[in-house]
């Protein structure tokens, strides 16, 4: 079974990648970001609240985001493998995370996998992405068009760009990967479980290392 960490910078391809092991693998993708973004649409007051943060850059509380994946976690279709896409992001995050699966789910992670990509890399990237509005497929405007132009070439829904993917944002963003998040690989060393990958190749190739470290 696979129940998987995704470490990496934001734009680094951890939604990319995560949409391929789901195909192969058959685990469910808990992306944190993905979750607040549907708060955030429905308009709730918790949404409304995430939203302030990650406008700026910045990171929701971590009591908000560890109640969320905790009970995230404990639903059914979690049981079968899951990819933790977006957590977590600070060592407190990562400690809550270790007792939610070893003494709510009974469990082990058993991959840490840190996609490496150079901030240069990441501004491109992000400048350049869009999603489908309706079915959420990834899109960039240079290294991954759609093929039917401005709307999704799957789906026909529209392609938008995120409000955290302008350039000031970005650098926040990077600037609070490279204070706390990058602090996880130390974190988890000791483990054992640790794969870095280099994520600047095509999707295909940085999957087809992912995929042999999964299998
Ligand atoms: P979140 O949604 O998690 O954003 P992120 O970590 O910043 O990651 P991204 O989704 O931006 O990037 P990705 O690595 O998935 O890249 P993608 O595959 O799309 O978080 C957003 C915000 O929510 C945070 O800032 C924070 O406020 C809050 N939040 C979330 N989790 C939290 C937590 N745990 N604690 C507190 N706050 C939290 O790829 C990017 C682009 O590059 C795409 O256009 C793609 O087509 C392209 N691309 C992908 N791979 C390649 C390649 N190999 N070559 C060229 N282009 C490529």
């Amino acid at each position: 079974m696979i129940n998987m960490i995704f470490l990496g910078p934001p734009g680094a391809g951890k939604g990319t990648q995560s949409a391929n092991i789901i195909k192969d693998f058959g685990v469910v993708q808990i992306s944190t970001g993905d979750i607040l973004r549907a708060a955030v649409n429905e308009g709730t007051e918790f949404g409304l609240m995430a939203k302030k943060y990650m406008d700026e850059g910045k990171l929701v509380p971590d009591d908000v985001i560890i109640g969320i994946v905790k009970d995230r976690l404990m639903a059914d279709d979690c049981k079968n493998g899951f990819i933790l896409d977006g957590f977590p992001r600070t060592i407190p995050q990562a400690v809550a995370l270790d007792s939610m699966v070893k003494e709510s789910l009974k469990t082990e992670i058993t991959h840490i996998v840190s996609l490496e990509v150079p901030d240069e890399d990441i501004l491109k990237r992000l400048t350049g992405r869009r999603t489908c509005e309706n079915c959420k497929k990834g899109f960039h405007i240079e290294y991954a068009p759609s093929k039917k132009g401005d709307v999704c070439d799957e789906c026909g829904g529209k392609l938008v760009q995120r409000d955290d993917d302008k350039e000031e944002t970005i650098k926040k963003r990077l600037n609070v990967y490279h204070e706390q998040t990058s602090k996880l690989k130390d974190y988890y060393e000791k483990s054992g479980k640790l794969f870095v990958v280099d994520g600047t190749g095509t999707p295909d190739d940085i999957y087809n290392n992912i995929k042999e470290i999964l299998s």
